[in-house]
This record gives structure tokens, sequence and C-alpha cells, in this order.
């Protein structure tokens, strides 16, 4: 069993980005998952914070950093398992905390047995800023990538950008890093993943274009490794001519 501790990608004065470890051994439970936390001050924000298998871990790694009741923000790029498992637990455990979907989804996770009332917001086709700390995230349309209705989060302080399935990795047994420094290796864990699940390439070129003049220096997904340095433009260019996606292998 490999217990990986959380790691600070991005940390200056009071705001950090935290990827928030990971057990290695989940690999026999369900496909590897990522959780971040941005933290502004004595405030916190979680991003996808993952199924019901990772949600003692998830809480412990938040706790370092944060108080429970400091977390203002529960935000999900979409409605998978992988993503939203554990709600029912963070709700109860995160007494000031708003959460945010897609419009598409809101009306689907009272499904999950939780009646969620005035603590959940809808997210517009559109995106929108949400405040937070003393300044905003930024949820970023990602429409069918690979959800219909999809977002992603921009942080403007640390400029990482956590990107849901986007950039998803799939390691074989006993592989497993957090930054990718070989990129044409780490293509090969990726393409299977966004030929299948992304339903069409027409989706990956309006989010490249939509997200072009961003000030990216980092990109954190889901699933598998996070993206720095030349590797941020090496992946987006990737994606940008990665072909037979989705409906166009059926
Ligand atoms: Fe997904
Ligand atoms: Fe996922």
């Amino acid at each position: 069993m490999k217990v990986h501790k959380p790691y600070v990608i991005y940390e200056e004065g009071d705001h950090s980005f935290i990827w928030l470890g990971l057990d290695e051994s989940d690999r026999e439970k369900g496909v590897l998952t990522n959780q971040y936390l941005i933290r502004d001050g004595d405030r916190g924000a979680l991003l996808d914070a993952g199924g019901y298998f990772v949600f003692e871990r998830v809480l412990n790694s938040v706790q370092e950093f944060v108080k429970p009741e400091n977390v203002d923000l529960l935000l999900y790029s979409h409605q998978d398992p992988d993503v939203v498992g554990a709600l029912n637990l963070w709700v109860d455990m995160l007494p000031n905390v708003k959460i945010y979907v897609s419009e598409l989804w809101e009306r689907f996770l009272p499904h999950l047995g939780y009646d969620l009332g005035e603590s959940i917001n809808d997210l517009p086709d559109q995106g929108a800023r949400i405040p937070f700390g003393k300044s905003y995230i930024e949820a970023v349309p990602a429409h069918f990538l690979h959800s219909p209705g999809n977002f992603h989060y921009y942080d403007p302080v640390s400029k990482v950008y956590f990107s849901g399935d986007m950039g998803a990795a799939i390691f074989p047994k006993d592989k497993w890093y957090l930054i990718v420094e070989n990129f044409e290796e780490h293509a090969k864990l990726m393409e299977g993943f966004h030929r299948r699940y992304i339903p069409c390439k027409r989706a990956i070129e309006k989010w490249l274009t939509r997200i072009q003049d961003m000030d990216i220096q980092i990109i954190a997904p889901q699933h598998g490794s996070v993206f720095t340095g030349e590797n941020v433009r090496k992946f987006l260019d990737w994606l940008m001519k990665l072909d037979r996606v989705g409906l166009e292998l059926l």
C-alpha cells in the first residue's frame, strides 16, 4: 500500500492550491482520482471532492489546511460517481458550504438521498465567477468534455486550471506519478480515455478556443497527473491534434 501525503502545488502568501493526497491501493476499488483544495487565508474551496471510499482520506487532508466550517465551496465538474459520490457525507461535515454544479445536474443530485435545499447553486451554461476569499474562482464552460453539462474551475491567483476529466490518464498497475515529466510517454496513458469518453472533436476545439487567452500555468486533472511548465502547452497541442474521437469511432 502506497499512501501519498497532500502536496502543495502552488503557494504564495496565504493563498495555495493543494493536491489532497492518494492511496494507490484505491485502484483496486475504482479508478484513481485527484482532489484539490484552493486555500485563501482560512477559507477553502474543494474541487471534485470524490466518491464514497476516498471521503475519509480527503476529509483528513482538508483538515490539515482549513477547518471544515471554513470550507465555503464544493465545486463539481459534473455528475459522475467518482465526482459527487460522497456528497451526502460532505454536506454533513461542511456546515457552511455552497455547492456548485451545472444546472443540468442539479435536479439529479437529490437522488443521492439528500435534500440540498439552499446550499446548491446552479451554474448556467455560460459559466460564472464564484466569489471566494479575497478573489473569485472562474467556472469555465467545458460542455461535452465529457458530460453535457460540464465545468472546469480556474483560480486566477495561482493560475492553476482544474480540468476535470480532461487530461485524465489511466495508469497500469504499479505505475503512478503526480507531475508529468515525459509528456510523450504520459500521452499513451491518456489516449484511450480521451478517444472513448469525449464524444466529439468539436467539443475539444470549442474549449481550446475558449481558454486560449487565459494565463494558465498549471493544469490539474481529476485523474492522472498534473501538467506544469512546457507540458501545459504540449497537452493542449496534443488535444488539438488528437483525431478519431468519440462518435467518429462508431
Ligand atoms: Fe467523468
Ligand atoms: Fe472522473
